[in-house]
């Protein structure tokens, strides 16, 4: 599996997944390098593909209704946000497409690719090539392979009414001005301000930057976003600490009604068992538990449950899954709790909030075990 959602220049509607037959419709495009993102509008059924250099929308039946081109254009990481005209090594470049997320509040379609520093557009959901909005502000990761995560949540500066968009980046190096795009930040969606960082303050407001020794050395890859009950988390990989290279998963999160992000705060995530550590998430997804799986955990079929596949690491480059994975399901109730009872800890003088790159490290760290186990 890889780190992003990946999907290949080809997509299908299956009803099982062992047999050709049973494809119903697909959709593919043997000019685009690579499918990167998909989105499926719950009100009308439009599917929409974020791809390298494309971005689709689609009939609910697949049927192929605009295809619009976002690239190749000449860029440079020289380039900053608003310019490109003096950069000594501009070449054609590749824009593949970060981020594709429905805003349901103003019904568009909010795709960013990687060109000029990491833009989005605004677009109409009823024909996304009719009266596109690009706004000039560095939003998402660079290159191709770069993790950005990016969801639309309630946020600064009136939650739940307001709605924000949380994006989580990793840091690039290469170009000047990258140590001006936040790790994790909430993003307006206001017509006047779209993706400007919604709140701000002199050295606060609503972003996180990892330190300038730490993001180099320590890339922070991030693979899911969600939002549930008041907070927005992030599923991270990252290394454990600056000496050992290992590799863990934490989950980070902000309070929805925090202006500044002093609520910001990570935990290890743990996927174990029977001495082997599936150590790096992969894939995620939040929902409802089914009703067997709901009374097993304890909680009712309300309640949210995170389900994520993790992967041993590859002995050899440890940030790399190896073959092993497993599926782990976590009730987020454990969740909440785990993050009470490690703020607790911090705050009874045990360390500080195991903010391992952001602040210097302590010994504070409580980690998050799955309920249930699944063996792939
Ligand atoms: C979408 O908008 C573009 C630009 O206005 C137009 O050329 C195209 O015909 C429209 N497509 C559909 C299916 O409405
Ligand atoms: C993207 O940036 C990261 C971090 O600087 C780097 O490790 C990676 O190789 C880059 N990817 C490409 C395709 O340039
Ligand atoms: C993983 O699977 C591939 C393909 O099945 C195989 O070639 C490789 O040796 C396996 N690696 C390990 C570490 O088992």
């Amino acid at each position: 599996m890889r780190s992003s959602l990946t999907l290949l220049a080809a997509i299908a509607f299956v009803v099982a997944v062992a047999d050709p037959t049973d494809i119903i419709r697909t959709f593919g495009d043997k000019k685009v390098q690579a499918f990167n993102h998909l989105v499926v509008d719950k009100n009308t059924g439009r599917v929409y593909i974020g791809a390298v250099n494309r971005l689709y929308q689609l009939s609910p039946d697949l049927d192929l209704v605009v295809s619009e081109e976002t690239g190749p254009k000449e860029d440079s990481e020289d380039c900053s946000v608003l310019e490109c005209n003096n950069a000594q090594n501009k070449k054609l470049t590749d824009n593949v497409n970060k981020a594709l997320v429905i805003d349901y509040t103003t019904t568009r379609l909010i795709a960013c690719g990687s060109l000029f520093q990491g833009i989005c557009s605004v677009r109409n959901l009823q024909n996304i090539s009719d009266g596109t909005q690009e706004i000039r502000e560095a939003v998402v990761a660079n290159n191709a392979t770069a993790s950005t995560v990016a969801f639309i949540a309630p946020g600064p500066p009136n939650p739940p009414v307001s709605q924000v968009m949380y994006v989580g980046v990793t840091f690039t190096l290469g170009s000047p001005y990258r140590s001006e795009v936040p790790a994790v930040s909430s993003r307006s969606l206001d017509k006047d301000r779209m993706f400007a960082i919604a709140q701000t303050a002199v050295t606060t407001g609503t972003r996180m930057f990892v330190n300038s020794l730490a993001r180099e050395r320590y890339p922070i890859t991030y693979v899911y976003g969600f939002s549930s009950d008041g907070f927005s988390y992030f599923l991270t990989t990252q290394m454990r600490d600056t000496t050992s290279g290992l590799y863990i998963s934490k989950l980070v999160r902000v309070c929805h009604d925090d202006e500044n992000y002093y609520s910001y705060t990570e935990i290890p995530i743990d996927c174990t068992s029977d001495g082997r550590k599936y150590n790096l998430v992969q894939a995620a997804y939040v929902g409802k538990a089914g009703s067997d799986l709901a009374s097993d955990l304890g909680i009712t079929a309300q309640d949210d449950v995170l389900f994520a596949v993790f992967s041993e690491s590859d002995p050899v480059t440890a940030n790399k899954p190896s073959n092993f994975s497993a599926l782990c399901v976590y009730s987020l109730k454990a969740i909440r709790r785990k993050f009470m009872q490690n703020i607790k800890h911090c705050f009874s003088g045990n360390g500080q909030r195991g903010l391992d790159f952001i602040s210097p490290s302590h010994p504070c760290v409580l980690t998050v075990s799955p309920i249930r186990h699944y063996f792939l």
